[in-house]
């Protein structure tokens, strides 16, 4: 198949380009760098052995999109495209909605013009909200966003419902839960800008010696040793359900259908620090802190239809995440 990445340098992007060469498919990237590196593309190339196509821009401009999907007849779309720090959307929400709903909705059009009916889009568990059970089903009520980052995926849900319904569009939508890790190899992972917002790279970067020390957010929740609980997927795993989500698509599924992406297990922040410290040999300090606002105690997923219906499931461990983080960190340092 021949697939359009948008947002195809970023850290989820790059690595399922790489995957979706191995699986035999021809990868197309759009990216506008906004947060992401130009070597990136060099470091696919190295991994796949092959110079993919790539197209430096926004992917709100509609008219370049469809030329992209005309002129490399584009099968199919996997969205990443997307703007995804929870902090800066509170302090700057236009900027979420007008890149990441503008966005998606430039793709569609284009999509539409083009001819191109199907799409795999990054939704993810943050539209669940604080769940009234684990593991989350993806029939779990969805709850009211808290900060204008998950307003936009639900809002995104429902606008690729809609072009369903009206334009006879077949979307997949993966929610992800927590991607962490790198590629093996060492030359893909994750670049966060300023201080990060999530637990991993938090973690190597302290134990890199950027940062003094890492705040564990809350030791009294009502989980086994106090900690917040999450789900922390492989970004390899997490790269090979688009593929999956591909074939699903291929195979004359119609309409909408969503997907939980996570491992279906749930581990605590102070777990996380002691297999990162054990499968690296490196130390990392951290001291407890209050909670922090807006964070819940436990989430993880149902990842059962995930395996009925599209044949995908985890296969790496925690312990494998945390040692492709540290391959990488060490690698951004050289
Ligand atoms: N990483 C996570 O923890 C996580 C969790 C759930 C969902 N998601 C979603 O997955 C997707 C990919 O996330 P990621 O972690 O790889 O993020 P990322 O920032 O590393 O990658 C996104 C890429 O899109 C590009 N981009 C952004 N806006 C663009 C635009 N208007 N035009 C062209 N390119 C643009 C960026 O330059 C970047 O390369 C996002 O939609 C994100 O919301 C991520």
């Amino acid at each position: 198949m021949n697939v359009l990445v948008t947002g195809g340098a970023g850290f989820i992007g790059s690595i399922t380009t790489t995957e979706l060469v191995s699986a035999g498919h021809k990868p197309v990237i759009v990216d506008n760098f906004s947060n992401s590196q130009k070597f990136v593309l060099d470091n696919i190339e190295k991994i796949t052995g092959k110079k993919l196509d790539f197209y430096e821009i926004d992917v709100r401009d509609t008219d370049k999109l469809h030329e992209i999907l005309k002129t490399n007849n584009i099968d199919a779309v996997i969205h990443f495209a997307a703007y995804k720090a929870v902090g800066e959307s509170v302090d700057n929400p236009l900027k979420y909605y007008q890149n990441n709903l503008d966005g998606l909705l430039s793709v569609l059009d284009a999509m539409k013009n083009a001819g191109v009916s199907n799409i795999v889009f990054s939704s993810s568990a943050t539209v669940y909200g604080d769940p009234d059970t684990v593991p989350i089903t993806e029939n779990a009520t969805l709850k009211p966003p808290t900060n204008p980052y998950g307003a936009t995926k639900q809002m995104a849900e429902q606008i690729l419902r809609d072009a369903s319904n009206a334009h006879g569009l077949n979307a997949v939508l993966l929610r992800y839960f927590n991607p962490i890790g790198a590629h093996p190899s060492g030359l893909l992972g994750e670049l966060p800008i300023g201080t990060p917002n999530n637990l991993v790279p938090y973690v190597t970067q302290t134990a890199a010696g950027i940062r003094n020390k890492l705040t564990v957010f809350g030791d009294d929740y009502d989980t086994p040793d106090g900690s917040g609980v999450r789900d922390y997927i492989h970004v390899v795993d997490l790269a090979k359900a688009h593929i999956a989500a591909l074939d699903f698509l291929d195979s004359e599924n119609a309409g909408v259908d969503v997907f939980n992406i996570g491992t279906g297990t749930g581990s605590s922040v102070l777990e996380v620090i002691q297999t990162f410290k054990k499968v690296n040999d490196v130390t990392v300090p951290y001291e407890i802190g209050p909670r922090r606002s807006g964070d819940i105690g436990t989430c993880y997923a149902s990842a059962e239809k995930a395996q009925k219906e599209l044949g995908w499931k985890a296969e790496l461990s925690l312990e494998d995440a945390l040692k492709d983080a540290w391959t990488w960190q060490q690698n951004l340092e050289k």
